[in-house]
């Protein structure tokens, strides 16, 4: 089973690892924006596209809903048709901010997006695109990414900037009213190799490590794992306020993986893995 993986930032740098035969393609090899760049996959002509490509530095999206849209939607658009073309399944990584977070428990498939913010509303039209054109598809939703590579459209990864600035001595104001499931791009990759491997069902699945918690305290769990005093305090997101608006609760059950077998480590441990593999422990 021949792989192409578009896009090498933090989730991609470890789906590359985790298959045998895999052509990795950075920007530099290929714009999902342009239709025609995209016919490089024609050449590959892999079994399975798996796009992680996306503009999501979620404020600015606001300032730009055109090329928000156009990566996160037209990109999937593109690459929906070429998949087709090629007969390859089409795999969309999405996201938990499809969700407009006013649901009192984890987020299940089946519960009906609604996005609150330019960057959700992108991904949302990106799955749509993707499940009404392709003819074999998965769309896996992801959420609140850590991995060694960090991710290269946000700058790094939450668990890597508290950690910065913890030893710079800063005071660190973490919201402590959002919810969320951290996950750790290392096992979302095995996850998403079992989900194509096992010949599950084409439609949406959730991948996330177990569990939920806020940013707050993920933080903490962060310094109690690397043993630093780190001068934290929780705040409600009403004292952080930001561009774009955030699901207050976004985390995501992984009931339909685990009913196939798939199973997903507490976040506690993939992040104490995360801290092992960065060398920090
Ligand atoms: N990070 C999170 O917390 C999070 C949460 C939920 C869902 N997700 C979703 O998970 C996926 C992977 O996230 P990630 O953290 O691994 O992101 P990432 O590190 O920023 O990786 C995305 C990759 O896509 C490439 N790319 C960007 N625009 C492109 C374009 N127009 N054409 C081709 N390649 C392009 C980037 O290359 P350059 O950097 O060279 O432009 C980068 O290598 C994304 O689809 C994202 O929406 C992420």
């Amino acid at each position: 089973m021949k792989v192409a993986v578009i896009g090498v930032g933090q989730l991609g740098s470890d789906l590359v690892k985790v298959f045998d035969d895999v052509i990795p393609l950075t920007h530099s090899d290929i714009e999902v924006t342009d239709f025609s760049s995209c016919k490089i996959l024609k050449d590959i002509r892999p079994d399975v596209i798996i796009n992680t490509a996306a503009y999501h530095k979620t404020d600015e999206c606001e300032d730009y809903p055109d090329k928000t849209l156009l990566v996160n939607s037209v990109g999937a658009r593109n690459i929906a048709k070429i998949a087709n073309e090629i007969d390859a399944i089409n795999v969309y990584i999405s996201t938990d901010y499809v969700f407009d977070g006013t649901k009192g428990s984890p987020y299940v498939e089946n519960d009906v997006p609604n996005p609150i913010n330019a960057y959700g509303i992108s991904k949302y039209a990106g799955e749509l695109f993707t499940r009404h054109i392709s003819n074999k598809y998965y769309v896996i939703r992801v959420s609140s990414l850590f991995g060694a590579a960090g991710a290269s459209g946000k700058g790094g990864n939450f668990v890597e900037t508290m950690i910065t600035k913890a030893k710079s001595g800063s005071e660190l104001n973490v919201v402590n009213d959002i919810t969320m499931s951290p996950t750790y791009t290392k096992d979302a990759a095995m996850a998403i190799k079992k989900i194509i491997e096992k010949n599950l069902p084409y439609g949406v699945y959730h991948v996330t490590n177990d569990g939920f918690c806020t940013w707050y305290v993920f933080a903490k769990a962060i310094f109690e794992i690397v043993g630093i005093s780190a001068k934290l305090h929780p705040i409600t997101s009403d004292k952080y306020p930001t561009k774009a608006k955030r699901p207050r609760n976004s985390s995501l059950s992984i009931e339909k993986i685990r009913s196939y077998g798939i199973n997903m480590r507490h976040w506690k441990d993939a992040l104490k893995a995360y801290l092992i593999e960065k060398g920090y422990i």
